[in-house]
């Protein structure tokens, strides 16, 4: 018997995934909070199984070990950072950027250099600040993790990036805080996610929401970033938060791995849609429209456009080229008559289905490798 899957308007609160109504109706009203409370409905699991039942895990634990840096004497804090003449030149140089003359017709038409470079150093510090809480967001889940897997090994390895996500958190808050002048408060479609992955009690569900999908577009937004900033501090913290993110990723694949393939078809449909809903809320918030905000502009006058501007649509697309592979090699595409497929292809990002899986690539992003480059052949 073969599975009916929700709509999506069940899954993501619309029917359509380019609905640009339903996607700006979403907006954090909540600026001033400084707490925010999430029920996270899990039990806590002890095992008295201390044998070591799984070595790939347990590889990566001794990796993680070794791996650990330390922020405040690894990375030079007396860098002077010139924000204007930094996101000038990340501009010039960046295909992250936007086509000024995409936006042709609308109150945008009329920016010229200075307000487009006002606009950059928003942008840059949206997201940073969207990179913080996301951090955050992993800091709870894999605390969560060390609680909830039922595995010996896992909850050892988990404890070790509870320390990573510690340290990222505290690297992005300090390079916000002394370096750009200025933050965000988290974007409301980035919360909603997080909160959807803290609230689900399946254990499986913190590890797909969160290695495999978060840290996947992290891994892969990092490296965009990375490879486009010549900004030394930034450059180096980002190589140093990848290094750490890389192990994070495997350490998702290679469990859920073992998880999924015993899973049923029932069963896998509800990771498919969680997958399909993560991605969604991923790709609503990159369109970053408290920037357009802040900078006078209706995101509903240029977000349409913003979805077919070609050099942010190369980004966009990017930013799922760790996913899609790792979704596959999980099964997740092609169970239950390629309903995950399906809903990439819509997205315009199956095409990454054959680049390299995670579950391995990890080694390559090691402090002392080469830092592999996100766009293929560049
Ligand atoms: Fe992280
Ligand atoms: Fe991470």
């Amino acid at each position: 018997m073969s599975v009916t899957h929700n709509s999506n308007d069940e899954i993501i609160g619309r029917d359509d995934i380019n609905d640009i109504e339903a996607i700006l109706s979403v907006s954090n009203t909540d600026l001033e909070a400084v707490e925010h409370v999430v029920k996270d409905n899990a039990d806590a699991i002890f095992t008295w199984d201390y044998s070591l039942a799984r070595p790939q895990l347990r590889k990566l634990y001794e990796k993680a070990k070794t791996g650990q840096w330390n922020a405040s004497t690894d990375l030079d804090w007396d860098t002077e950072v010139d924000l204007e003449q930094v996101v000038s030149r990340d501009q010039a140089a960046a295909s992250a950027g936007f086509t000024a003359d995409h936006y042709d017709g609308t109150v945008v038409e009329k920016w010229g250099d200075q307000e487009w470079l006002e606009f950059g150093i928003d942008q840059r510090r949206w997201t940073l600040s969207q990179f913080l809480h996301g951090e955050q967001g992993a800091l709870l889940c894999t605390a969560k993790i060390v609680e909830t897997v039922p595995w010996y090994d896992a909850k050892l390895y988990a404890s070790t990036q509870v320390m990573d996500e510690a340290r990222h958190v505290e690297v992005f808050n300090r390079y916000i805080d002394e370096k750009l002048g200025g933050s965000f408060q988290v974007n409301a479609h980035l919360r909603m996610l997080l909160d959807d992955i803290i609230e689900d009690s399946r254990w499986d569900m913190t590890y797909l929401g969160m290695q495999v999908m978060v840290e996947g577009l992290a891994l892969a937004a990092f490296g965009f970033m990375h490879q486009m900033t010549e900004e030394p501090l930034l450059k180096k913290m980002l190589r140093y938060v990848m290094s750490d993110e890389a192990r994070h990723v495997a350490f998702g694949v290679l469990s859920l791995k073992e998880v999924y393939d015993g899973m049923t078809d029932a069963e896998m449909k509800d990771r498919q849609e969680f997958a399909f809903e993560a991605a969604v809320r991923m790709r609503d918030r990159f369109l970053s429209q408290e920037v357009w905000e802040r900078h006078g502009v209706n995101p509903r006058d240029v977000v349409p456009l913003v979805l077919r501007d070609p050099t942010r649509d190369l980004f966009q697309q990017m930013l799922f080229s760790k996913i899609v592979p790792n979704c596959k090699k999980l099964g997740l595409l092609d169970r239950n008559d390629q309903w995950l497929r399906r809903r990439f292809e819509e997205m315009s990002v199956i095409q990454f289905e054959d680049w390299e899986d995670t579950g391995s690539e990890y080694i390559k992003f090691e402090l002392d490798a080469d830092a592999p480059q996100p766009v293929a052949g560049s």
